[in-house]
């Protein structure tokens, strides 16, 4: 995943046939790539700093985690095991389960320990090679805590070697005491988050959890209006469970992902086919919630530049690894390691717009990269299902201190 120039959204076969050079060298200066190429075109190491021979040694970018819900207070393993007795995911949430347990146990606690809480899980995820991502609001529900949740994004960023990309998703579910009156809970996210929000800087997009049971797609496009009033761009969560409308919805607002589609038929498949919107899969939260992948492969094979995200939440997806993931998709979408590793680098950095920066190796990026152990190559991330893979990680031209095995 290197070449001279930035490559495009990668579509269709162009997800298999990934641009790569043999026997490269790379320089970095200030944690950037400088320059790139084939070692016969390598300038005279004497001068520079540091030299490291990596010979036999497959380098990939660094991963880009395009969804997740990192920033929760409470692990829910009790509504786990009441999914496994037979209890729909929809049935727990109507009880007061689900995305409103995780808001009350937010709320109780302090800024101060979901910030550590938080610190410490994204940089658990920084060892497992995640060096840009993406993260929601949503279990908030409130003016406070969703402000809360949302500078806690921000700070995570001033401390964290990679891109933070921060999504308010107040239209995470509906609060209990608003059951019977939603429309007042909407004006609260449309008349009183969003122009905070917006005026503190705290969110690039906005997304809304649409869904039967959760918003509809009259309130979905109320509040992706509001939101782009306010300069944020749309992302959607649609298609997890039914064929709610949401993959239109989301054309029409120009959304830059629609996310989950495990529920995806041939015609959405066409029309997501033939947009700019990206679709993204979440495999590891089919996975937990068993349910069937989303048919990344027929995406792909309709021409379409797919990316993959781990989701990582209490609820539905509680792992935010990547090498996890990448297995997971070979494994259970029959995906190639090649058509993996497009959705996870480049195009997930495009669904984020920091496609000039993450996502492939190639000049003027930041030095974000995954050093595989010698003498294996693409096959065994999969395979190895675990992050055994792993020799080295350097994020924006560092070393990773606790990935460095001796
Ligand atoms: O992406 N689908 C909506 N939101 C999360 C799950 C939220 C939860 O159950 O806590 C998801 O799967
Ligand atoms: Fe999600």
């Amino acid at each position: 995943m290197a070449s001279q120039e930035n490559i495009p959204l990668l579509k269709g076969e162009a997800m298999q046939n990934i641009p790569c050079i043999e026997n490269a060298f790379m320089l970095i200066e200030q944690g950037k790539i400088k320059s790139l190429g084939p070692m016969t075109e390598c300038p005279d190491p004497k001068p520079f700093h540091q030299v490291q021979d990596l010979q036999d040694h497959v380098i990939i970018p660094s991963f880009v985690d395009a969804h997740t819900h990192l920033v929760f207070a409470a692990t829910r393993e009790e509504e786990f095991v009441d999914r496994i007795k037979g209890l729909s995911y929809q049935e727990i949430a109507a009880k007061g389960g689900g995305i409103l347990n995780s808001a009350a146990k937010l709320s109780q606690m302090s800024e101060e320990n979901l910030y550590e809480l938080s610190a410490n899980k994204l940089h658990q995820l920084a060892c497992l090679g995640t060096g840009a991502i993406e993260m929601k609001s949503g279990y908030g529900l409130s003016l406070e805590s969703e402000l809360k949740i949302l500078r806690i994004h921000k700070k995570l960023a001033q401390h964290y070697p990679g891109a933070i990309r921060s999504t308010f998703l107040g239209a995470h579910a509906i609060p209990l005491q608003y059951r019977d009156r939603r429309e007042d809970y909407i004006r609260i996210i449309t008349d009183e988050m969003l122009p905070v929000i917006a005026q503190e800087k705290l969110a690039d997009y906005c997304d809304v959890f649409c869904e039967k049971g959760f918003f509809s797609l009259e309130e979905t496009d109320l509040i992706l209006s509001k939101a782009s009033q306010y300069g944020l761009k749309a992302r959607i969560h649609s298609n997890q469970f039914t064929h709610c409308g949401g993959i239109e919805l989301a054309l029409r607002h120009k959304a830059l992902s629609v996310d989950h589609l495990e529920v995806l038929n041939e015609t959405e498949i066409q029309t997501l086919a033939q947009s700019n919107t990206i679709p993204i899969l979440l495999p590891i939260a089919a996975f937990f919630m068993n349910q069937h992948q989303g048919p990344a492969k027929q995406l792909i094979d309709n021409q379409c530049g797919i990316a993959l995200a781990t989701d990582f939440n209490p609820g539905t997806a509680h792992s935010g690894s990547m090498p996890f993931l990448f297995s997971l998709a070979c494994i259970a979408m029959r995906l190639t390691p090649e058509q993996v590793l497009s959705a996870t680098t480049v195009n997930a950095a495009y669904s984020l717009e920091l496609e000039d920066q993450y996502g492939s190796l190639c000049p003027g990026k930041w030095a974000s990269f995954i050093i595989l152990q010698a003498h294996r190559d693409l096959a065994f991330i999969p395979y190895s299902m675990s992050d055994s893979w792993i020799q080295k990680i350097y994020y924006q031209g560092n070393v990773n201190d606790r990935t460095q095995k001796k």
